[in-house]
């Protein structure tokens, strides 16, 4: 077996999978009210190219991991059966979604093979939910969480990202209602990757800022168990059990230990959600390369990976494919 290892020692062995680049919502700081140019149906993956690949990924480049992520996973629908045959490999199986639709599927989820879920949740107020992603589905969302507890979809996450003047006042809040419910909630600073190209540094709501507004309400404390390559830092809160976690990708970044390669709902390999470049998997399979073949493609595309994202460099350049398309 080969490794994904890059000039720097790293090994990947955490495939991200984007099934689909489309969304039911449209969350301001991911993509405008209209929507974007969605990929043609006829370059997206079909289920057994994406199986096809997470199961060369699998057998020849120790890939022990696989989160399938969108735009939204869920409006694939071929999710489940994919889900299952990707779970019959051996990886773990994971799911990063906004939740609509996940209290009708979460269970057939679970049974299928999955073994956690993330969900993206910025405020819980309904209000708020709204406004931020121009859709009035807060109660969808809460029931698909709850669904995926019950099956056992868990610990489950919550993602939150703050939005300066819109809920960068909401953090305690969120946090006290994730505690209550047994929810991991973690803040998330945001990044260039925005449709818009809208990003600026100073409108980011920061890691500091969002402890100093939690530390205004709860007791918070590092936890003690090791971060290895996951991008959140923890703390305990108010003596714990429960827990926080920030996800500080712009101010503290922790590309030096990471361990992704991301695979795009057109077969691309990105090395890096910043990646400027892309290795073309879908046209290799489609032209009948082997296994073997497209192995070395992906150990290729690996190996250039940069040492970090660059976003402090003064030639940083936002990647042309927006977050939507590549995978949280
Ligand atoms: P687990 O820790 O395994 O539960 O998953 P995760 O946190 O890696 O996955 P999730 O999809 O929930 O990612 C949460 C957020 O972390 C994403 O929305 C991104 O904002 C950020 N993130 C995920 N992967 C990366 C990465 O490779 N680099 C950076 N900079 N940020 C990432
Ligand atoms: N920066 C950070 N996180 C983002 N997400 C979407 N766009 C961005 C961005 N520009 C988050 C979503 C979701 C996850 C998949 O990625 O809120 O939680
Ligand atoms: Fe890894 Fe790139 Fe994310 Fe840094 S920005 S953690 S290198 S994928």
């Amino acid at each position: 077996m080969q490794l994904l290892q890059d000039r720097f020692g790293r090994v990947a062995a955490d495939l991200r999978v984007s099934l689909t680049d489309r969304c039911n919502l449209r969350c301001s700081y991911c993509m405008p009210a209209e929507g974007l140019d969605w990929l043609p149906d006829e370059t997206q993956l079909t289920d057994d190219e994406v199986v096809h690949l997470v199961r060369i990924g699998v057998e020849h480049l120790g890939i022990r991991e696989v989160r399938f992520t969108g735009g939204e996973p869920l409006v694939r629908r071929g999710l489940v059966d994919i889900v299952r045959r990707t779970a019959a490999l051996g990886p773990e199986v994971s799911l990063t979604t906004n939740g609509l639709g996940l209290a009708r599927t979460a269970q057939a989820l679970a049974d299928a093979g999955l073994t956690r879920v993330n969900v993206s949740l910025d405020t819980v107020r309904p209000e708020t939910f709204a406004t931020i992603t121009r859709r009035d589905r807060f109660h969808d969302v809460v029931a698909g969480l709850k669904a995926a507890a019950d099956a056992g979809l868990g610990p489950v996450k919550v993602n939150a990202v703050l939005l300066r003047g819109v809920n960068d006042d909401q953090a305690p809040e969120l946090l006290d209602w994730c505690l209550a419910r047994g929810y991991t909630l973690r803040f998330i600073e945001q990044m260039p990757l925005d449709a818009q190209h809208g990003w600026q540094r100073s409108e980011m709501v920061t890691a500091d800022e969002i402890l100093a507004s939690l530390q205004a309400a709860f007791q918070l404390a590092p936890a003690s168990e090791p971060r290895g390559s996951a991008p959140a830092e923890l703390w305990t809160v108010d003596g714990g059990p429960g827990t926080v976690g920030v996800i500080a990708s712009v101010t503290r970044p922790f590309c030096g230990d990471c361990d992704r390669v991301r695979l795009t709902a057109d077969g691309q390999v990105r090395n890096c959600l910043f990646a400027r470049e892309e290795s073309d998997l879908r046209s290799a399979l489609r032209a009948g390369a082997s296994d073997v073949e497209i192995a070395e493609r992906w150990v290729a595309a690996v190996r250039g990976k940069r040492a970090g994202h660059g976003i402090d460099d003064p030639s940083f350049l936002q990647p042309d494919r927006p977050m939507s398309a590549i995978g949280g």
